[in-house]
């Protein structure tokens, strides 16, 4: 919008034309659609209905989960697999956790990790995948922290639609789990409470943008309840504001077995298909529900309608498929380099990295060397070959000396290097979806605990091994491994640098020597808050059964509190420093247009990522010190200045009243801007009386 006095390069953040490429969602003739579906409607039987709200068996067939179809009718089931960090089916490309992801704060790569995740569930016969996992980050210990992207709601809408339109290239997605799944021990029972405002504003936003902008064709439900209701069977959540609110035109589909809770009551709600088999929507219990008249065939019909229509209007028969040699091709694993790459943070660095080729480089800690791609839940993903850090160091040149030490941190030994690399964290054991060990045992498998974290340090033993690494006469690098905020107050101070790799999936070791080695400049930002200790962060219990949700957790909370953290929200070092200047703000109908200039003062190419925020004086009602409303990721070279362009519409500046629904206050509003959410230099104030906008 605005032009620029030089001829700098100009970037527009999040450029919806790009995001939404190819998303077949978005192509729908929903016109001819509803006439097809309807004639087909009529020929169907109830009991072939009935057979469209449910899937097949428990255990998938040849890695995906039925449900519907019939094959006299031509009507193919759904094929259904997981997701959030690539294709759960056979052997596939195993991408950075979600999370990682996240960091990258880069929509346009999340937008082309779906698209590859898509073509191979797509190539493997697949038609729906069960991702992105949209739950915000309420607390950083949630176990399932790793599937998901962030703690902020703008960015976690940014990320998810992104991903829905890469996917849906291929094959509907399916955002979950809906609502408010943010707590791992207790997910089968917990109440998730929150108020009307806390919903819209702060849970639901997400899920909102990537059925209404991304159009996602399908929706799964989550286990917990919402305001004591079970999320399969609530009323207000599957139908006023995914279907009245929002206009969703897909199915919902329960989250697998405990997921559905009753007949009549899930079915009424609008829970569509129940997963993975058959049991509170088999045959004999509908039909004595609809005799008993608790149910209506009408409102079977009216069900079996959803699934039907996504299937016809994605011709779900004569589906697009790429050749099955994209299953971990040349370029999805370039990609998950790529994503890897863009997901490190950097979060210390005192003059030690980028390592230089003529260091002697010890490497300590047993992950150095384990395949440590994240949980082994649901989203778990098998890759034919995973690069550990040790073989992606080992393997980064021959000039470049690395001696492996395993769990050895004898002092003198270590001070015959020039560098230590501690490779430390958690793994499937500590977090991650919970497998209860009853079940592990019975299957005779060696699953995952995973499951809440009940504090934010490190094992002691990881802990130890950074102590004890620090104490010799040598500079330590650590690489931490884990998928969300991490404690490490008590050994901070003790190391020279520390980088954040997340569980950065199958080509992650080759991206840790070209990060570590300069190659590519660290550019991830933490998409959650990492607290100095535990008491900073709002209570947290991980057996609770009622948990109260208000507007503040994460950076909102620690704002609340005045409490500064370890590492703020949006932050993360480069080996180069950017300069941000002269933000401009311009209005066009209903939205604003804020330009920034940022230029790289260092000497080697990096990615910003410019931040935008939203703070409010004068205001009657109560208001989170900020939230964000924008970002942009740039590359720049050395010396180079690019304009970026971040559009804010005024329906996000909006708070929600209930009973009035969103309401944009007359007030002021301050617009923020920063490379870092504690570090917002530029600002615009601007002032809405009504009807009008003035700056101040
Ligand atoms: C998880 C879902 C997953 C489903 C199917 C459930 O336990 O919560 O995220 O999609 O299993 O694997």
């Amino acid at each position: 919008m605005i032009g620029s006095m030089e001829a700098n390069r100009s970037v527009k953040a999040f450029d919806r034309e790009v995001i939404h490429a190819g998303n077949k969602g978005l192509k729908i003739d929903h016109a001819s659609i509803s006439v097809e579906v309807d004639a087909l409607l009529g020929s169907l039987s109830l009991g072939q209905k009935i057979h469209e709200l449910h899937g097949w068996q428990m255990e998938p067939i040849d890695g995906f989960y039925y449900a519907g179809g019939d094959a006299a009718l031509g009507i193919e089931p759904w094929k259904m697999a997981d997701g959030p960090r690539g294709a759960r089916v056979g052997k596939a490309t195993a991408f950075p956790v979600a999370i990682a992801r996240g960091a990258t704060f880069d929509p346009e790569l999340e937008r082309r990790v779906g698209m590859a995740a898509g073509a191979e569930i797509a190539a493997k016969g697949g038609n729906v995948i069960l991702a992105p996992t949209i739950n915000l980050l309420r607390h950083p210990g949630w176990g399932r922290a790793q599937e998901t992207y962030s703690e902020d709601t703008h960015h976690m809408g940014a990320m998810g639609v992104a991903y829905i339109s890469g996917a849906q290239n291929w094959v509907l997605t399916s955002p979950k789990h809906f609502a408010l799944n943010n707590l791992e021990m207790t997910r089968f029972q917990m109440s998730a409470n929150a108020n009307e405002r806390v919903l819209h504003e702060v849970y639901l936003p997400h899920f909102k943008r990537c059925v209404v902008e991304g159009a996602a064709a399908s929706v799964m439900s989550a286990y917990n309840r919402v305001n004591g209701v079970y999320c399969g069977e609530h009323p207000i959540l599957l139908t006023d504001i995914l279907r009245e609110d929002w206009g969703f035109k897909g199915f919902v589909e329960s989250d697998w077995i405990l997921g559905t809770r009753s007949t009549a009551k899930a079915i009424n709600a609008g829970m569509d298909i129940e997963m993975p088999v058959a049991y509170r929507f088999e045959r004999e219990k509908v039909d004595a529900a609809l005799s008993g008249g608790e149910l209506d065939e009408a409102v079977i019909t009216r069900n079996a309608r959803r699934s039907l229509y996504q299937k016809l209007a994605w011709d779900i028969a004569g589906m697009d498929r790429p050749d099955a040699s994209v299953v971990e091709c040349e370029a999805h694993l370039e990609l998950a380099r790529e994503a890897a790459e863009k997901s490190f943070v950097l979060l210390k660095n005192e003059s030690l990295l980028p390592l230089r080729e003529d260091q002697r480089i010890a490497v300590v800690g047993e992950l150095a060397d384990t395949v440590n791609l994240g949980d082994r839940g649901s989203s778990m993903v098998q890759s034919t070959t995973a690069v550990t850090p040790l073989q992606g160091l080992q393997t980064y040149s021959n000039q470049v000396s690395v001696s492996y030490l395993g769990a050895e941190t004898d002092p003198a030994r270590l001070s015959a290097f020039d560098v230590c690399i501690v490779v430390a964290g958690l793994t499937y054991r500590e977090e991650g979806e919970f497998i209860p060990i009853q079940q592990q045992e019975a299957e005779e498998n060696s699953l995952a605990r995973g499951g809440d974290r009940a504090d934010l340090r490190l094992p002691a033993e990881q802990e130890d091994m950074i102590n004890q690494a620090a104490a010799a006469d040598v500079p330590v690098l650590v690489l931490v491994e884990a998928g969300s905020a991490i404690d490490m107050s008590v050994w901070i101070e003790k190391v020279a640098a520390v980088v954040m790799i997340w569980y950065p999936g199958c080509e992650g070791g080759h991206a840790v020597a070209r990060v570590l080695f300069g190659d590519v400049n660290p550019s991830g930002r933490l998409p959650v808050s990492f607290p100095r200790a535990l008491d900073q962060l709002m209570p947290w219990d991980i057996d609770a059964l009622d948990v109260e949700h208000d507007l503040y957790h994460g950076y909102r909370y620690l704002d609340q509190k005045g409490e500064t953290p370890l590492f703020p929200f949006g932050f993360g070092l480069s080996y180069t420093t950017f300069a941000l200047d002269g933000l401009q703000v311009e209005r066009a109908g209903d939205r604003f247009f804020f330009n920034v200039t940022v230029t790289n003062t260092g000497d080697r190419a990096g990615a910003a990522v410019v931040q935008l925020y939203q703070s409010n004086s004068g205001s009657q009602v109560e208001r989170v010190m900020k939230e964000m409303k924008g970002f942009g990721r740039v590359e720049i070279e050395a010396g180079e200045t690019i304009d970026l362009e971040i559009e804010v519409e005024d329906e996000n500046l909006c708070y929600f009243e209930a009973g009035r629904g969103w309401l944009l206050e007359a007030c002021e509003y301050h617009f923020r801007v920063g490379l870092s959410s504690d570090a917002l230099e530029l600002e615009s104030v601007w002032a809405f009386d009504g009807e009008d906008w003035e700056p101040r």
